[in-house]
C-alpha cells in the first residue's frame, strides 16, 4: 500500500550531511535494512514491479544494489545476475566503462549470465548521475538479454540521471519507489 510505503521511505533513509565529502547529502539505507518490515515492503513493491514488467532476470548492481536485487529477485520468482565491479567475476566477462566526477570505473557481468534474448530488469539503489545505470543496460545489451526496466529505491533528480538514463536508452523504463 502506497502510504505505508511512503512512511517507510520517509522515515527509514536517513540524510547523512557532508558524507563522504563536504557538501554532500549521503543517503543512508542501513535503517531500512535493519527494520525487517520496512526493508519486506520496499522489497514487496519492487518485486511487483518486476512481475509487471514480465522480467526473467534481475540484474543488480554491486554493492549497495545488492542488497535490494537479491531479495526482490527471491520474492519475483526470477534469477539473479550480479554486476560487479572490475576484476570480482572469476570467468570471461562483459565490461563497460563509466565516468565518475573525477575518474573512471568499470563494471562486468559474466557473459553467459543471461539466456539470450530473455527480459531483464535492472535493480540498484539509487539513481544519481545516471551512470552506473547507463552502463549496466549497455552489458545486459552485451551479454545477449533485454533490458526492459530500471528500477531504483530513489532518484536524486537534481543530478539528471534520468535524463542520461533516457538519452541513452529511451525504450527502458524507469520505476522509482
Ligand atoms: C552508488 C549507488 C549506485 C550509483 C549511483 O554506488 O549504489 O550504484 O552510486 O550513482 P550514479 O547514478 O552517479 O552512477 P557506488 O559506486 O557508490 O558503490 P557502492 O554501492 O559499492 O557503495
Amino acid at each position: 500500500e502506497r502510504s505505508v510505503l511512503d512512511q517507510v521511505l520517509a522515515t527509514r533513509i536517513l540524510d547523512v550531511l557532508d558524507y563522504p565529502k563536504p557538501g554532500i547529502v549521503f543517503k543512508d539505507i542501513t535503517p531500512l535494512l535493519g527494520d525487517p518490515t520496512a526493508f519486506g515492503t520496499v522489497v514487496g513493491a519492487m518485486a511487483e514491479q518486476v512481475r509487471a514488467s514480465g522480467a526473467t532476470r534481475i540484474a543488480g548492481l554491486e554493492a549497495r544494489g545488492f542488497l535490494l536485487a537479491a531479495p526482490v529477485a527471491l520474492a519475483a520468482g526470477v534469477g539473479f545476475v550480479p554486476v560487479r565491479k572490475a576484476g570480482k567475476l572469476p570467468r570471461a566477462t562483459y565490461r563497460e566503462d563509466y565516468a565518475l566526477e573525477y575518474a573512471t570505473a568499470t563494471i562486468e557481468v559474466h557473459r553467459d549470465a543471461f539466456v539470450p534474448g530473455e527480459r531483464v530488469m535492472i535493480v540498484d539503489d539509487i539513481l544519481a548521475t545516471g551512470g552506473t545505470a547507463v552502463a549496466a543496460a549497455k552489458l545486459v545489451r552485451d551479454a545477449g538479454a533485454v533490458p526492459v526496466g530500471l528500477s531504483v529505491l530513489m532518484e536524486l533528480g537534481f543530478l539528471g540521471g534520468r535524463e542520461r538514463f533516457a538519452a541513452s536508452a529511451p525504450d527502458i523504463g524507469i520505476h522509482t519507489l
